[in-house]
């Protein structure tokens, strides 16, 4: 029959076992899945208001993201960048989001000097406030990106930022 003293003994010895299994589920877990949650490529990501748009006039927002390997979280950079532009009251798509990235060799497409195309300092792909090529240069208009908007008054507009490969007549997702 067990007396006082080795039940202390057995207490504290559950208790220790107690102790260490706390410790150490959160660290296999850890070891298991050391990124834990994406960087959050692929998600719709919150750029801007609707009623911070006019209609016809693009705005450039920057995408960051959060690079994490193993045991390192770095800090915020960006990854891309992205146009929005507002379309007229009672079109199909409110807002059109194009990706920044020239389809023909990737650099980034500011807008021309008259703020009426897009145009590519690069080799001079031009295209439309829409996205769509109004010379031969690239092999394929801007990339659209899908747009979400929130259900609030002034609705956030929220984008699913995506890379292509360039130099194709298809939008092919980059490997
Ligand atoms: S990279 Fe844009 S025109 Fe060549």
């Amino acid at each position: 029959m067990p007396n006082r003293r080795d039940f202390y003994r057995l207490g504290a010895i559950a208790l220790g076992n107690l102790f260490a299994l706390a410790v150490a589920v959160p660290g296999v877990k850890y070891l298991l899945d050391p990124l834990g949650k994406s960087s959050g490529g692929g998600e719709f990501r919150t750029l801007t208001r609707l009623g911070r748009l006019k209609v016809g006039e693009p705005q450039a927002f920057s995408i960051l993201s959060e690079r994490r390997d193993a045991w390192v979280k770095y800090p915020t950079e960006p990854v891309g960048s992205v146009w929005l532009v507002r379309q007229p009251e009672g079109s199909k798509e409110p807002v059109v989001a194009l990706s920044a990235e020239c389809p023909h060799l990737s650099c980034p497409v500011p807008l021309a000097p008259d703020r009426k195309s897009f145009l590519c300092p690069c080799h001079q792909a031009n295209f439309t406030l829409e996205g769509a090529r109004i010379n031969e240069v690239a092999a394929r208009g801007m990339d659209r990106l899908p747009v979400e908007l929130s259900g609030d008054a002034d609705p956030e507009v929220r984008v699913r930022f995506e890379r292509f490969q360039p130099q194709s007549a298809e939008k092919k997702p980059l490997a």
